[in-house]
């Protein structure tokens, strides 16, 4: 198996990212692995055209785009069809779909079923479930029936109101060897790589450290085998500051709000359309039925 590609093509896969973090430290091809939460098609394109290597569509979506409070009230089919649409943008990178609060939390056929709706209907490579310890069974399941996990720990956002808030995780000892459990536990499960969210960086270079598969970093620190971000921080389109851990590439909010500025102006002064974005009526048919014809 080619580290470059399994398929010869560019294509990242997951094998692909396993091997990755067993290369030695300094081998030209262990590089860090890039991923960004992606909703969309014209997004999910261009940043898969942009090189990054996993594509998250995170159930962030939730608040980010959806505008609800938290993620606990997106459902399966809103989950599915954002799957649906960044699959339809992405040619290269691995795509990974967020199962939502709800969707594996009962029963573990249901949840099975669930993960496979992602897989066959939404043509998601990968699933991502929160929680450690308490997901053993859940994980070996999915993965029994080849659909690829990627584990989170640290601070999970489903579990908001049982954490009392979004706060940083493991900062006590006892804390942080419960978060170390929890990434072992994953990795015995069988997932492939597994995210680390807010947390100490000493901690999640120790987490690192320890497995053997990769760790997907946000607010962990650089020790990290990748690094995620929720592409609306990195493009300030969250309506407020991004979190510490987030760096801001761009205003992308303030671009839209300009351009929105500027095209109301242009309508209300007549300056929009000019007669170079309007229609003309062919020479022979103008003064008869032109409207109709120019359509
Ligand atoms: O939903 C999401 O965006 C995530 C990332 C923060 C890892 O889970």
């Amino acid at each position: 198996m080619s580290m470059q590609s399994v398929q010869g093509n560019g294509k990242i896969t997951v094998p692909d990212l396993m091997q990755r973090k067993s290369l030695a430290a300094g081998s030209p091809n262990k590089k860090k692995i890039t991923c960004l939460t992606a909703y969309d098609y014209p997004t999910a394109r261009l940043m898969d055209e942009a090189g990054v290597e996993v594509v998250l569509v995170g159930d962030s979506v939730a608040m980010v785009m959806l505008g609800y409070e938290s993620t606990l009230p997106l459902t399966l089919e809103e989950s599915l069809h954002h799957t649906k649409a960044v699959r339809r943008g992405v040619q290269r990178a691995l795509v990974v779909a967020d199962m939502p609060y709800g969707s594996y939390h009962g029963e573990l056929n249901e949840a099975l079923r669930n993960a496979m709706r992602f897989v066959k209907e939404a043509g998601a490579e990968a699933v991502k479930v929160e929680g450690g310890e308490r997901r053993l069974e859940l994980i070996s399941r999915l993965t029994e029936a080849e659909i690829p996990v990627m584990g989170h720990v640290g601070l999970t956002p489903q579990s908001v109101n049982a954490l009392g808030g979004y706060r940083v995780q493991g900062k006590t000892p006892g804390t942080a060897e419960q978060v170390l459990r929890d990434a072992r536990a994953v990795e015995a499960a069988g997932a492939f790589a597994i995210v680390l969210e807010a947390m100490p960086r000493e901690l999640a270079a120790e987490i690192t450290q320890a497995l053997h598969i990769p760790t997907i970093g946000i607010g962990a620190g650089p020790d990290c085998d990748g690094q995620i971000l929720v592409l609306h921080d990195m493009l300030g389109l969250t309506f407020q500051d991004p979190p510490k851990f987030a760096r801001r590439y761009a205003n992308v909010g303030e671009i839209i709000s300009q351009a929105v500025r500027e095209y109301c102006a242009d309508v209300q002064k007549g300056n929009f359309p000019a007669d170079a974005e309007s229609y003309h009526a062919p020479a022979s048919v103008k003064g008869r039925n032109a409207i109709a014809i120019a359509r």
